[in-house]
């Protein structure tokens, strides 16, 4: 579904991204794991077309769109959460919803997705900026899935949450991959991504170190904790 091949990207003369290499299957959740500062999220953005990659593919089922305005690639297929949400603060929740939805949004109409996250339901008049920092969170989701995506790339979604709306988080995950979302998660929460994840994924320094299914990560947890993961 998505394949990156020997992605470069910079900002100025900082080499960031050193020729990632990842696969997401269709249908599949790749969780991308790392420290700070080791090139996650610009790799999300580097798929999205929001920074220019130097080098190397970005295939979306076999079309390669790097280097595409980020409008062309949003309307082929990609959406993208990005790490703080931003989310419209002066606008209600149905509003956010309906300034990303695709006319007539298909996949994800609005009533699927407010089953979706019951939450957004209740607090549909509600403004941006009077939601929870869950709610902005699920209400950023929703609006990513108003534009109907085939590929959703999610930055650090859990972060700031408490442990029951990481729950949460986590069941919308899955429902979304059932419905043939296909998922790219950076997280740094490591239960949350071994709960969802088909594939865990480790970047240091704009590389690509270590991939591997959930069972496989977790028998090799510890070992790989020290040497990649912990500061
Ligand atoms: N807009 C930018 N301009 C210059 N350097 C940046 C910019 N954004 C990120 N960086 C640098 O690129 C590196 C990777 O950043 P980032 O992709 O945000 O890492 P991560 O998401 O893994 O924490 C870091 O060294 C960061 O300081
Ligand atoms: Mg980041």
């Amino acid at each position: 579904m998505l394949t990156i091949e020997g992605l470069n990207t910079h900002y100025g003369a900082s080499h960031v991204l050193q020729g990632v290499d990842l696969v997401v299957p269709p249908g599949g959740i790749c969780a991308l794991l790392g420290r700070n500062g080791v090139g996650k999220s610009t790799t999300l953005r580097s798929v999205m077309g929001l920074v220019t990659p130097t080098s190397g593919k970005v295939l979306l089922n076999g079309v390669d769109i790097a280097g595409w305005q980020p409008h062309r690639i949003a309307r082929a297929g990609v959406a993208y959460v990005p790490e703080g949400r931003l989310i419209f603060p002066d606008l209600s929740v149905i509003e956010n919803i309906k300034v990303a939805e695709r006319t007539p949004a298909k996949q994800w109409p609005l009533p699927r997705l407010l089953d979706l996250f019951p939450s957004l339901r209740e607090r549909a008049r509600n403004r941006g900026s009077n939601l929870s920092g869950g709610e902005q969170q699920m209400l950023a989701i929703a609006r990513a899935l108003a534009s109907d995506p085939k590929v959703l790339l999610l930055d650090e979604p859990s972060q700031g949450l408490a442990p029951l709306v990481v729950r949460e988080l986590a069941r919308v995950i899955q429902i979304l991959r059932d419905s043939g979302v296909t998922i790219l998660l950076v997280e740094q929460n490591m239960k949350l991504a071994e709960a969802v994840a088909s594939t865990l994924h480790i970047m240091v320094k704009g590389r690509m170190v270590y991939g591997a299914s959930p069972d496989r990560f977790r028998a090799e947890e510890a070992e790989i904790r020290a040497r990649y993961l912990t500061v």
